[in-house]
């Protein structure tokens, strides 16, 4: 199938607006994709024709609304290739997904004295969990470093693994960077040693096609908003074995099995880790935002994100002044950057009064920003929905702009 660009645009309302009296030009898919019709719709159709709270089997409704929402946990199991359906946990997002496994995970491993492998280029939700529990239980959180052009030093690896180590965790994805790393290299030297890694597949998910089989990933996690779905929902897979032995992370409904004062018993996965009522509107809509990707195909989708990122950086690098923070070959649609003389937000406002969307700051990234001694960037990211003429638009723009300083 050929990339349908006017087809797929057609899909996203929102797109069709100006902003500032200029024609919108989103490029901050990273911090959260706009949602297509077909997402929108399923919600709506959720609410119009049977929306009911999930698994209490109370009536037809009722019914009918679990039964959409476990075929989505089918859905995500076959879109990342987990062997099992209760391998799939639903979670608020990302970040909870993580502060579930620091938490549980950390609970019953991590004793006084251990260590936990976190990477230089993570995401704050991917650093911060893992220093909660390392206080909790005096333990350390210890650095993988990245070089200065944005890729992980895992020769490094086998060196940082120690009999204290108990977990690794790393980007599949940087968000600064968009540097893809070796996930798969690093879960097999750490495999070496049975140490287990947890891959942050938040800005992975969108651009590749992931198979946490494969990959032999421990846990993975990742959000629908990144993904053209609703906000409110993410994924947590884990491996049955890890996910048996971990205690919950929160209790309620649902996730028991009998409760009397006199103590609980814990429902069987994956309910184990759903107390509560879950986002049930925002998992179905999922579903069909997982459909949208599926349509598109990961290798249409990533061959057209090699094209705006081939022209936008080429474009980037005859500014004058300019630094790319991430000069990895194996890059995701992301871009950030600084122009020497002058400040990220300034350009970052600038830009957004010509109608374009872009992120500016520490991109909850402040190791990142360590290591380049800045104190934020400028960054672009593409969407399947982004197109070549926008980028053109772009560093037209951003040529005119920096030239008013
Ligand atoms: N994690 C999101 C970003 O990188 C919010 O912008």
């Amino acid at each position: 199938m050929s990339y349908d660009i006017t087809k797929i645009r057609t899909n996203f309302p929102v797109l069709h607006q100006q902003v500032y009296g200029k024609p919108l030009i989103y490029f901050d898919s990273a911090a959260s994709a706009q949602k297509p019709a077909q997402v929108l719709m399923a919600e709506e159709k959720l609410h119009n024709d049977y929306y009911g709270n999930i698994h209490r089997g109370a009536h037809f409704m009722a019914d009918k609304a679990t039964e959409h929402f476990e075929n989505v946990r089918t859905q995500v199991r076959d879109f990342i290739n987990a062997k099992y359906r209760e391998e799939i946990i639903f979670t608020k997002g990302t970040t909870e997904s993580i502060n579930l496994v620091a938490f549980s995970f950390c609970e019953r491993f991590l004793n006084e004295g251990d260590e936990i492998i976190v990477s230089e280029m993570e995401h704050h939700a991917n650093i911060v969990p893992w220093q909660m529990a390392a206080l909790r239980k005096k333990a350390r959180v210890v650095k993988l470093p990245f070089n200065d052009s944005g890729v992980l030093e895992i020769e490094k690896l086998p060196q940082l693994i120690t009999q204290k180590t108990k977990l690794i965790s790393v980007a599949h994805v940087s968000n600064v960077l968009g540097t893809i790393n070796q996930v798969n290299e690093i879960i097999r030297i750490a495999h070496q040693k049975n140490v287990p890694v947890l891959v942050d597949g938040a800005q992975a998910v969108p651009h590749l096609k992931v198979n946490v089989q494969e990959m032999d990933a421990d846990f993975y996690v990742f959000s629908a908003h990144k993904m053209y779905g609703p906000n409110g929902v993410g994924v947590l897979y884990g491996k049955k074995e890890w996910l048996e032995k971990m205690p919950p992370y929160q209790g309620g409904g649902e996730m028991i099995s009998e409760v009397s004062f006199e103590g609980t018993t814990f429902n069987e996965l994956p309910y184990k880790f759903e107390a509560g009522t879950p986002h049930i509107s925002g998992v179905i809509a999922f579903g069909a935002a997982l459909s949208v990707l599926q349509e598109t195909g990961f290798e249409n989708i990533r061959k057209h994100e090699i094209e705006l990122l081939n022209i936008a950086t080429e474009g980037l690098n005859q500014i004058p002044g300019i630094n790319i923070y991430g000069q990895s070959t194996e890059k995701s649609g992301v871009i950030s950057f600084n122009i020497e003389g002058i400040h990220p937000y300034d350009l970052g406002m600038l830009l957004d009064k010509s109608g374009i969307a872009v992120r500016t700051g520490h991109l909850c990234a402040d190791t990142v920003m360590q290591h380049f001694g800045i104190v934020g960037c400028v960054r672009i990211s593409f969407g399947i929905y982004n197109t070549m003429e926008e980028v053109k638009v772009f560093l037209t723009t951003l040529n005119k702009l920096r030239l008013m300083f």
